[in-house]
């Protein structure tokens, strides 16, 4: 091993060629020959290719390591690989050298590093990927570039950034279904934001800063399924904002302040199956936001005169609600009058 080790050292180095053979490290690192000179990443090749194949990938595993930055070629012996985890460590620009020799890949995590940029074209060859995780990093703003060569990305996570919204910036991600952008710094959803992804069907906004939403903002969304808003800054949610996501079965709006259900808050969710309504402010609720969805659970779900509600449909009028305890349902009392 030793021996083999050393050869492979003494191969390998020739192609780093603005280092000292001395201060590269090569050591073996989950059945693979990682040679790494203060934190850059110089190569990568197999010590044992079937240790690292599975049935459908081969996949490479450098999490925590330390990298700061990666040479350029360093995957060039492993450019078969499918799947790359490069996650915990300390990268913080991508550039478009790093993964241009692994355009067989499928699945890139870059979780837990400190990505602040990303340069343009920087997936650009890694046209089969379809899972790119991004979470735990310092990512504002996505850039114009950004997605080029994804045109199958299927799922994009980069939850917990500091990421910001504008319109069109998913524009190039066309097979997109799912997105996450949980723990961010969004605070708007400018419309048009989501222009281009026709096929979304899990959108994850919840714990950002989101105060309002237009009701143009989910055009275009016909197939999404699950919508998690929680634990955002809406007050308001009222004026038909939900009315393009006709396929809709599951919507977080838990943890925001909320203080009014209107007849046209739903409008358009008649499949809606799970509606997640705990640790609002709600006061005032119409019971005919309801009146279409035949199969919805709501949590916490409505008391009325002392008793669960189970078919909330068939329940009419508006009523003036309390929230006891945040697991309980919400206690509410008809509203006699014609004004709150
Ligand atoms: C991947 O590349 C390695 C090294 O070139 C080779 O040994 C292996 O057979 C290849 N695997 C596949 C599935 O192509
Ligand atoms: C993030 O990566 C660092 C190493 O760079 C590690 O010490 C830390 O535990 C990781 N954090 C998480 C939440 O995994
Ligand atoms: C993230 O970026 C900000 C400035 O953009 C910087 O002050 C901060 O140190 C960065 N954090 C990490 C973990 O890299
Ligand atoms: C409600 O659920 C039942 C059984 O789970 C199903 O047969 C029915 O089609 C559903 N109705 C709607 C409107 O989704």
């Amino acid at each position: 091993m030793r021996f083999l080790l050393l050869v492979y050292l003494v191969l390998s180095v020739p192609a780093a060629r603005d280092v000292n053979a001395e201060e590269v490290d090569c050591q073996v690192y989950n059945h693979l020959y990682v040679c790494l000179a203060n934190g850059v990443l110089h190569s990568v090749a197999f010590e044992d290719v079937n240790a690292v194949q599975t049935i459908e990938d081969i996949e490479l595993h450098l999490e925590s390591l330390g990298i700061v930055d990666i040479a350029k070629d360093a995957f060039l012996e492993v450019s078969n690989s499918s799947a790359l985890y490069i996650r915990d460590n300390q990268l913080s620009t991508i550039s478009r050298h790093y993964f241009a020799d692994l355009d067989q890949l499928t699945y890139l995590d870059l979780r837990n590093n400190s990505i602040a940029e990303m340069e343009d074209g920087s997936f650009a060859k890694l046209r089969s990927l379809e899972t790119l995780l991004l979470d735990c990093n310092n990512i504002t703003a996505f850039r114009a570039g950004t997605w080029k060569g994804l045109a199958d990305l299927r799922e994009l996570y980069a939850t917990n950034n500091n990421v910001v919204l504008r319109r069109n910036v998913f524009r190039g991600l066309r097979h997109l279904e799912t997105l996450a952008l949980d723990c961010n710094e969004i605070a708007e959803v400018p419309i048009g934001t989501f222009n281009g992804l026709p096929h979304i069907d899990l959108l994850y906004l919840s714990r950002n800063k989101i105060s309002s939403l237009h009701p143009e903002v989910f055009r275009g969304l016909g197939e999404v399924n699950e919508l998690d808003l929680g634990r955002n800054r809406l007050t308001d949610v009222s004026g038909g904002i939900f009315r393009h996501l006709k396929n809709l079965n599951s919507l977080w709006l838990n943890g925001n302040q909320i203080v009014e259900l209107k007849a046209d808050t739903f409008a358009g969710l008649d499949n809606l199956l799970l509606l997640f309504l705990n640790s609002n402010e709600l006061h005032f609720v119409d019971m005919s936001a309801f009146a279409k969805m035949r199969n919805v659970t709501i949590d916490p779900g409505f008391k009325v005169a002392g008793t669960t509600m189970n078919a909330i449909w068939r329940v009419q009028g508006r009523f003036r609600c309390n929230n006891v305890e945040y697991q309980l349902p919400y206690e509410c009392a008809e509203i006699e009058s014609r004004v709150y």
